[in-house]
């Protein structure tokens, strides 16, 4: 009795939350106004998803913690849209603009000197999507795809925190249409990311969204900063009309839908060309990317009567910015090298003015996009500056005299080593002594998770590099006493403490050693498993990249990564100076720290929602009683633990064949913790 009780009262509770952390998030994402700190935010999903871990009966279907947590798949099923979801044709000049008004005037019977009412919208681009809502439930979402039939994308849609799970009002059935859109910085931290891991990158912010969209795995696109615009709809439920496009999105609005509010409504086609002139002003300062603007017929019976014509509307069009793109002459290549060791080619130009903007450099990117273009310095090429984005050559227009295409060196212009082709990055792999790589080298060396040196942050590490203090990170084993004082804003009482955490450091497990010497691809997982398979140092040294690669399922590319770290005799004459100056990383005994032979050395991997743990929580004491986790299903695993609903892991371990154990077996397995 008691017990119905409190399971009562938490089911109360978890609804409360569920309102209350869905309400402030659309207060946060849709009208960027909230009411509560993020701090109370935070605390709410928390208690959320503790109630949810022990009341999985009460968890309910527009639960915030839906958006994450879908299974990856293998491929996306087929979505028929009921209504064909249609594209735009595009007009570029005032004049063609005129003449778009002129045609729906002539078509509707309208004499010249009147004036049609339209709606005008940002043309976003990014790509088409359709999201459904039942009962005011997002049951699914899918792409434009053909206009006929997309992709089920309702996994990945649901990430998106700009996409309702419910929506604010009950209506019974509506098909929602919108444009899914990466912003301008989250695109470029992307490829970033993507540059710094030799994998080739996303042309612009629309491939970068529809990529991040067409993901297998939903984790992925919950980390890629996707904002959702609503423009229109489809099929909806006949207990709601408007009469107007404005009405409709302000409908849109009401039902907690995002919708942008550069929208107006104006009179005559010379309205919507300033609106487009105000837009166009406007552009840089959008955090996402824009081409141009809608120009809708507001009249719902005016766009009804109009119709369409072979697959667009005669209602609408899309009046878009022409290209930002100039022709100039690539006078010479300059290749820098990144904090990370990438070599980048970037082409010296003849000045040039690309919409008010003073263009001398753009971006070559890699020898993969020098090659595909086929560019060499003396040839006349056309160049694009769009938003924020670095110039970038687009294509070449006439070859000069050189002719073919220009190679990158084969060693660092920074410090001559050798430079390595790590997928589509040309790299230099003296990480722990080029000039170019060392700041980053160091600050990461010292950071909280690696060496943990307390006070040796990025301001310190510019200093000491910059005075000739440090060449390496073994050299911070080596500063005196007094070598600090000099540097300026170091009082003594910092430079003691400084001193005291480089001494700390010294006492270090193998793991983060491993982790601090930023070997590319080498995270935290990697490392620890490099420890538990190899040993130390030597057995990592002397392994080849097929033993590397092999022995847990890492692949190739990073088992390469971790081999030619260790065929450059500069790295290993710093890891012998850290090792002389006193640093000797130790390992953790696995089987003296356990007597329970059954988890040292085995391999684990987790599926689902455990009820006693975060998954964090699991996999940290795996580690620490020396098992392995790992991330993918393989043959040779020795656990996997499922618990509430697991995800497509489960699946391929049951056709393998695996051992599964739940919850309560994994409890016996770890008791002596
Ligand atoms: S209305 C019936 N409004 O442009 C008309 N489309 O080139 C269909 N787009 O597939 C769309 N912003 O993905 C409309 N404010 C907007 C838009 C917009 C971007 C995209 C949409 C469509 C494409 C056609």
């Amino acid at each position: 009795m008691k017990e119905d009780s409190a399971a009562q009262s938490a089911k109360k509770r978890i609804d409360e939350l569920t309102d209350a952390v869905n309400y402030h998030n659309y207060r946060y994402y849709m009208l960027e106004d909230p009411v509560i700190s993020d701090f109370e935010f935070d605390k709410s999903v928390k208690e959320l998803a503790a109630l949810e871990a022990v009341y999985p009966q009460y968890v309910r279907v527009d639960s915030p913690s839906k958006r994450v947590g879908g299974a990856v798949s293998e491929k996306f099923g087929q979505v028929k849209h009921n209504i064909p979801m249609l594209s735009l044709d595009n007009t570029y000049s005032r004049g063609e603009v005129a003449e778009f008004d002129a045609k729906i005037k002539r078509f509707l019977g309208y004499g010249a000197a009147e004036e049609i009412e339209y709606e005008c919208e940002l043309k976003f681009d990014g790509l088409a999507i359709e999201l459904i809502y039942k009962n005011g439930i997002f049951v699914q979402g899918s792409t434009r795809g053909d206009g006929v039939t997309g992709e089920d994308v309702t996994v990945n849609l649901r990430t998106i925190n700009t996409v309702p799970l419910k929506l604010q009002k009950d209506i019974s059935y509506i098909e929602v249409r919108g444009e899914v859109l990466m912003d301008k910085e989250g695109f470029k931290r992307l490829n970033e990311e993507k540059l710094e891991e030799g994998l080739s990158l996303f042309a612009n912010p629309r491939n970068a969204a529809s990529g991040s969209i067409r993901q297998l795995d939903p984790e992925i696109t919950s980390k890629r900063n996707l904002v959702m615009f609503a423009y229109g709809v489809g099929d909806y439920s006949k207990e709601n009309s408007f009469n107007t496009q404005f009405e409709l999105m302000n409908f849109l609005k009401s039902l907690g839908i995002n919708v942008n509010k550069n929208i107006k409504v104006v009179k005559g086609i010379s309205g919507a060309v300033d609106f487009f002139d105000y837009i166009a002003k406007k552009r840089e300062s959008l955090p996402f990317e824009i081409d141009g603007i809608v120009i809708k017929v507001n009249d719902l019976k005016l766009q009804e009567r109009l119709g369409e014509i072979s697959k667009s509307p005669r209602w609408a069009t899309a009046y878009k910015f022409s290209a930002k793109q100039e022709v100039s002459d690539i006078t010479g290549i300059e290749v820098s090298v990144g904090r990370t060791g990438i070599l980048t080619p970037v082409a010296i130009l003849n000045p040039v003015n690309i919409g008010g903007v003073v263009v001398k450099r753009a971006t070559l990117h890699n020898q993969d996009e020098i090659d595909k273009k086929n560019i060499n310095i003396g040839d006349r090429v056309l160049v694009e500056r769009s938003g924020d984005v670095i110039p970038e050559v687009v294509k070449v227009m006439s070859k000069g005299e050189k002719g073919g295409a220009f190679k990158l060196p084969a060693v660092c212009p920074c410090c001559g080593s050798p430079v390595v082709i790590d997928g589509a990055a040309h790299r230099c792999m003296n990480e722990l002594s080029c000039p170019c790589q060392i700041k980053g080298a160091i600050v990461h060396f010292a950071s909280k998770r690696a060496m943990d040196i307390e006070g040796l942050g990025e301001k310190i590490v510019d200093k000491l590099v910059e005075n000739g203090l440090i060449k390496n990170v073994a050299d911070i084993y080596y500063l005196k006493r007094g070598d600090l004082r000099e540097l300026e804003g170091l009082g003594e009482k910092s430079e003691e403490n400084l001193f005291n955490s480089i001494e700390k450091s010294k006492n270090i497990s193998y793991d983060r050693f491993i982790y601090a010497l930023g070997i590319r691809h080498v995270g935290e997982h990697i490392a620890d498993l490099l420890v538990k398979y190899f040993g130390g140092i030597d057995g990592i040294k002397n392994a080849d990249v097929e033993e590397l690669s092999s022995k847990f399922g890492i692949g190739e590319e990073i088992g390469k990564s971790i081999f030619n770290f260790f065929r450059l005799n500069s790295n290993i004459a710093v890891i012998e100076r850290l090792f002389r100056a006193g640093i000797s990383p130790y390992i953790i005994n696995v089987s003296a720290s356990a007597e329970n032979s059954r988890i040292p050395g085995k391999s684990f991997i987790f599926t689902g929602g455990l009820k006693d743990f975060t998954r964090d929580e699991a996999e940290n004491i795996v580690k620490e009683m020396g098992g392995i986790i790992e991330k993918t299903v393989k043959k040779k695993l020795d656990y996997v633990v499922a618990g509430g609903e697991p995800g497509s892991k489960y699946g391929k371990a049951v056709k393998l064949k695996l051992n599964i154990i739940d919850e309560d077996e994994f409890k016996e397995l770890i008791k002596q913790k």
